[in-house]
Formats: structure tokens, sequence, C-alpha cells
């Protein structure tokens, strides 16, 4: 089974009772109980971890760069919009598929919420769907990993005919 890691940041603790209007009343334990489920549909394990501190964070993301995950999804709630620290600590990650995810339509909201650091590494970003936002940011991770082992088999078929000319 693979990895993946989803990484909630500040103020994600308190899903279902802040600001229903826009985040809805679906609680942070009941998307991880969902995703959960969803994934191990799909063979996939995920674990997730919230946190309103930075640096913890960031050392979450360090143990992707050590390839302790296949993949890492990330939610960094306000942070998305401020941090070039933890831009830079995704940045240190080369093998694995990072995925932005969001509830809101952070399109639609105040004009401070349109710029994402997080947007300038994650392969991919999903948002607007509420909590399904969640749901659909595994599957693009699903996605993302069949297509790396597609590719992972192509360049070993690719090598063998190189090497077998070369004979
Ligand atoms: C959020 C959007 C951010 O702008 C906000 O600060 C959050 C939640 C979302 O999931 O919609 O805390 O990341």
């Amino acid at each position: 089974m693979k990895n993946i890691l989803v990484i909630n940041g500040p103020n994600l603790n308190l899903l279902g009772k802040r600001e229903l209007e826009i985040y809805g009343k679906t609680s942070l334990k009941e998307i991880e109980n969902k995703t959960k489920e969803f994934s191990k549909n799909i063979k996939l394990n995920t674990t997730f971890k919230q946190s309103n501190e930075e640096s913890k964070i960031i050392s979450w993301i360090h143990e992707c760069v050590n390839d302790k995950y296949n993949g890492l999804l990330i939610n960094a709630g306000a942070y998305t919009h401020t941090s070039i620290a933890i831009m830079d600590a995704l940045k240190a990650i080369e093998n694995i598929p990072i995925i932005e995810v969001h509830l809101s339509n952070i399109h639609q909201r105040e004009e401070f919420r349109k710029k994402s650091y997080i947007s300038e590494v994650a392969d991919g970003v999903i948002f607007g769907f509420g909590a399904h936002s969640y749901i659909l940011a595994i599957m693009a991770i699903e996605n993302l990993l069949k297509k790396k082992k597609r590719l992972k088999k192509k360049t070993k078929k690719r090598n063998k005919t190189k090497n077998k000319k070369k004979k």
C-alpha cells in the first residue's frame, strides 16, 4: 500500500465550528474518516496531521523529503498566502506528487487569498468543493502515482531495448 500524508494547517481543527457558511458543517475528524475510507478502497493509506504551528508543518514536509511517504496533500490554511518557509520546504521534495487543497474557492474571496505560495510548487490544486475537495485530491494523487508507475515501466522497457541493440 502506498502512503499519503495529509497536512492541515492553522484553524482547520475548528472545521464544523468555524465560518460554517464558508467551510460547512463537517469536522476535520469526519473529513479524515471519509478520506481514509475512500483511500483504502483504492489501496492508499492516508495519515492525517493538523497543526496551528508553521514549524511543525515544515517538519512534516521534511519527512516527505526523506521518502517516508509516496504522496503529499496539503491544506496550509492561511499559511498558503503568506509562508515562503513552507514553500521552500515543499521545493525540497523531488520524488513524490504534491496536491494543494482548499475547501473554499479561494479565488472568489478576498484579494489576499488569491496568492498561493503552495501553488508555486504543487503538481495540482483542488479547491471549492468543501469537504469533498479532499476526496478529489486523493483521486488526483492516485492518478499521478499511476502515471509515475507507467513512466517507470516505459523507461525500463526503453533501457532494455537500448541494451539489446548495443549487444
Ligand atoms: C482554506 C482557505 C484559506 O484562505 C483559509 O485561511 C483557511 C482555509 C480552505 O480550505 O478553504 O484557513 O485553506
